[in-house]
């Protein structure tokens, strides 16, 4: 796999052309956005989006993320209705994915066979040019292997892939942390597919909103496979006396032989207890920003990881969402 490092904040056309001829050409290039790294390729060219699905290990009706570096861009696509606009105007370029009506352009392998695509323009200037110097839209769903966390470092997407994906552009650490909110447009309360750094609070300003719930499974064929899961036994603990119950369920595991890892915010407390902690900062968009990270470095020195649950309020429910389908969650 090709390294290409570019400094986001200031970087030239040039360094990222070589990346562009990929796309073209129907390679797969990873590449840095704000919420996660995408693998991408070519969304209009059905052989170059295979080769996604084979290098993830992705179930075939599983649909991609079609990415476009302007507004223009999404009308060769799709067919966005007005509340779809109203929210590209808001929230474009961002952590948003939008379900629409899709175009003929765009074949049945991107999209999983639906006649919905979700399309997203992500707020980032490396992911932005690619876009733009390939000449066509990406298709990229995160870069990792199906089931494992999300990839918020060029470092996880190498740990993850080899020569399969011919190219990695690391302009460092990702900003949000945790995927797109993916919002379906074509219903209307408008509905949360999956919860991200667009919160439901803020679509609410605008729209009635609906979070799908598990159930809701037919809705986005994303949410019935299992994800992000630490080969370690993962267990999240929520409620107000969290904190206390980690402490205690690290000692008892511990004492048991087990290598635990405690992942929680302000994780300086939890030194003194097991040797194995990762701080989750003081925020919770440090702590969006930082989990995936946490649950990849954890997995690798520990075979049980206690995580610090949040509350489902803002970025609090995509943060639970991860967790959920990383562990079992308790509440004490
Ligand atoms: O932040 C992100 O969204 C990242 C970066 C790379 O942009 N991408 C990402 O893609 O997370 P992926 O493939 O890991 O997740 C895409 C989600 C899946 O849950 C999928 O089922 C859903 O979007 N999805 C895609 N197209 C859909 C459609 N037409 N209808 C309903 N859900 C769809
Ligand atoms: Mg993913």
């Amino acid at each position: 796999m090709r390294v290409i490092r570019v400094d986001p904040e200031r970087f030239r056309d040039e360094e990222i052309e070589p990346a562009a001829d990929i796309i073209r050409l129907g390679g797969l290039v990873a590449f840095p956005t704000e919420t996660v790294y995408g693998l991408g390729a070519d969304a209009l060219n059905e052989r170059a989006v295979r080769r996604i699905f084979e290098a993830k290990g992705r179930p075939s009706d599983n649909p991609l993320i079609v990415h476009v570096s302007s507004i223009e861009e999404v009308y060769r696509i799709a067919k966005p209705n007005r509340i779809a606009e109203k929210l590209m105007e808001e929230f474009f370029p961002g952590p948003l994915t939008l379900v629409m009506e899709k175009r003929e352009a765009v074949p049945e392998v991107t999209t999983g066979g639906l006649r919905t695509v979700a399309v997203r323009m992500p707020n980032h200037r490396v992911a932005l040019k690619l876009i733009e110097l390939s000449g066509t839209p990406i298709a990229a769903p995160s870069a990792n292997k199906s089931g494992k966390p999300s990839p918020t470092r060029a470092e996880h997407v190498m740990e993850d892939f080899e020569s399969e994906v011919e190219c990695v552009i690391d302009a460092g650490r990702t900003e949000v942390g945790l995927e797109s909110t993916v919002v379906d447009t074509t219903v209307y309360p408008i509905e949360i597919l999956r919860p991200g750094a667009i919160t439901r609070e803020m679509l609410e300003e605008l729209f009635e909103v609906r979070v799908a719930e598990k159930s809701d499974v037919a809705r986005s064929p994303g949410m019935k496979y299992r994800h992000y899961s630490p080969e370690a036994d993962t267990v999240v603990i929520v409620g107000e006396k969290r904190r206390e119950e980690i402490k205690r369920l690290a000692l008892r595991l511990a004492g048991e032989g087990r290598t635990v890892g405690v992942a929680a915010m302000n994780g300086k407390e939890f030194k003194s207890v097991v040797p194995h902690v990762y701080d989750l900062g003081a925020s919770l968009e440090e702590f969006a920003e930082r989990l995936f990270d946490a649950l990849r470095t954890l997995d690798r020195f520990c075979d049980v990881i206690v995580v610090e649950g949040v509350e489902q309020k803002g970025i609090g429910l995509a943060i639970m969402n991860r967790l959920s389908k990383a562990g079992r969650v308790y509440r004490v």
